[in-house]
C-alpha cells in the first residue's frame, strides 16, 4: 500500500477537504486500509459516563458554559458514578471515560483520586480501564489521578489556530490557548495516552484551519483523537453566527474527511467516531469506522442526567444500557471486529513507548 504521507501537504490536505466526492473515495480507502495494516480491524468501545455538567468554563460554543441559566445543572454522586461502572462492566465493557464539565479545587482532585481507587476496585484485574475528559488541571492534579489508575486523557484543542480558539472564547485566563497547550504537554509528561480534537465547522473556520488542525495534531504527536462537528446551542453567544454556518450535511462531510486525513496522517493512533456525528446523521459514526476512525464511545450515563448534558441540541439520547450486542452488530456491519473486551491500548503510545529512554519509561 502506497504510503500517502508525504504527498499529504498542508495545502493538499485543504484541497482534499473541499474536492467532489469521487476524487476523495480512493483517500477513503487507503484510510481504512491503513488503518487494517497499521492497527488492526478490532473497533474499541469506551462507556462514556458523563458525570456532571457544572463548568467554571464559558466557551461560546457551549450548552453547558457557566452562564448558560437554562442549563440544570447536575453532579452524580460516587455512588450514582459507581453503579454507571458496574452497569457499564456488566454490559460487556471493560473501558470507561468519565467526563464533565471542568472543575479546578483540592476538593474535587481529592474526589475523582477517591473515585479512581474504588473503580480500580471493582474488578480482581484492577478495574476497567479508565480515560478521563475533565478539563484543563494542574500537572499535579493530572499526576495524582495518573497515579491513582487513569491511563488516558481527552483535552480537545478544539481549534489550533490561536485567532480561532480566541474567537470562540472569553478573552480571560481562564479560557487561555496558551494554558490549553500547557495542558496538553502536561498530561504527555505525566504519562498519559494523550487525546485531543477540534470542532469542524465553525464559524469561520476555513479548509486551511482544519489542516492545520491536522498538521497540529501530528506535531504534538498525539494518542488518540475525538474530533466531531460543531453543532449550535441556542442558548450561548455563537449562536448568534448560525447563519454563518455551512449546513450540517457539509460539516458532516467535512468531519468524516477530517477522520480519514488524520488516519492517513497517524497510521496508528486510535480515532473516534464521536456522537456529534451521530447528531447530524444517525449512520454516521458507522461512516466515520469505514473511512479510518476505529473507537465508539456508547453513552452509559444514567438516563435522567443524560439529557442535562447538554453540550449541543440534539444530542442523540437512544443508546440504552440494553448490552453491547446491537451496537456490536452495527460495527461488524462496518467490516470491523467489535473488541469490547479489549482494552483498546493507542499502538501509538507503545510505539513512542519503546523509544524512550528507560529512565522515564
Ligand atoms: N458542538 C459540538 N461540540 C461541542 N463541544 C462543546 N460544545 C459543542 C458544540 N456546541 C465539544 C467540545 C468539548 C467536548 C467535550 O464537546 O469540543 O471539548
Amino acid at each position: 500500500m502506497k504510503d500517502l504521507r508525504h504527498e499529504l501537504t498542508d495545502a493538499r490536505l485543504a484541497e482534499l477537504l473541499e474536492c467532489d466526492d469521487d476524487k476523495f473515495a480512493p483517500y477513503a480507502a487507503a484510510a481504512r486500509d491503513t488503518l487494517i495494516a497499521h492497527v488492526g480491524d478490532k473497533c474499541y468501545l469506551r462507556a462514556l459516563i458523563e458525570i456532571g455538567n457544572v463548568c467554571a468554563k464559558d466557551c461560546l460554543y457551549c450548552g453547558i458554559r457557566r452562564s448558560n441559566r437554562h442549563a440544570v445543572r447536575y453532579m452524580l454522586d460516587d455512588d450514582a458514578i459507581v453503579s454507571a461502572v458496574r452497569a457499564s462492566l456488566a454490559a460487556g465493557y471493560r473501558s470507561i471515560v468519565l467526563q464533565g464539565g471542568e472543575q479546578c479545587s483540592d476538593s474535587f482532585t481529592l474526589r475523582i483520586e477517591r473515585l479512581l481507587d474504588k473503580i480500580s476496585r471493582l474488578t480482581p484485574d484492577g478495574g476497567p480501564a479508565v480515560t478521563l475528559s475533565l478539563g484543563e488541571q494542574s500537572l499535579s492534579t493530572y499526576m495524582r489521578w495518573r497515579e491513582a489508575g487513569a491511563r488516558r486523557y481527552l483535552l480537545r484543542i478544539e481549534s489550533s489556530s490561536r485567532h480561532l480558539y480566541s474567537r470562540i472564547h472569553p478573552h480571560d485566563p481562564l479560557h487561555s490557548f496558551d494554558r490549553r497547550l500547557e495542558a496538553l504537554m502536561s498530561l504527555r509528561e505525566a504519562d498519559y495516552q494523550v487525546g485531543t480534537g477540534v470542532m469542524i465547522g465553525l464559524p469561520g473556520q476555513t479548509a486551511e484551519h482544519l489542516a492545520a488542525d491536522i498538521r497540529f495534531m501530528q506535531q504534538m504527536d498525539i494518542d488518540m483523537c475525538g474530533m466531531g462537528p460543531y453543532l449550535e446551542h441556542r442558548h450561548t453567544p455563537l449562536y448568534g453566527l448560525r447563519h454563518t454556518l455551512v449546513p450540517p450535511a457539509e460539516r458532516l462531510r467535512l468531519s468524516l474527511r477530517m477522520v480519514a486525513l488524520l488516519r492517513l496522517v497517524m497510521p496508528d493512533i486510535n480515532i473516534a467516531a464521536t456522537t456529534a456525528l451521530q447528531a447530524i446523521d444517525s449512520h454516521a459514526r458507522e461512516e466515520a469506522l469505514r473511512m479510518g476512525a476505529n473507537v465508539i464511545m456508547p453513552n452509559m450515563t444514567p438516563q435522567q442526567a443524560k439529557a442535562r448534558y447538554a453540550l449541543y441540541e440534539n444530542k442523540p439520547l437512544c443508546e440504552t444500557p440494553a448490552g453491547t450486542m446491537p451496537l456490536c452488530g452495527r460495527i461488524c456491519d462496518t467490516g470491523l471486529v467489535a473488541a469490547p473486551e479489549d482494552d483498546g491500548t493507542s499502538r501509538h503510545y507503545y510505539e513512542r513507548k519503546s523509544h524512550e529512554p528507560t529512565a522515564t519509561r
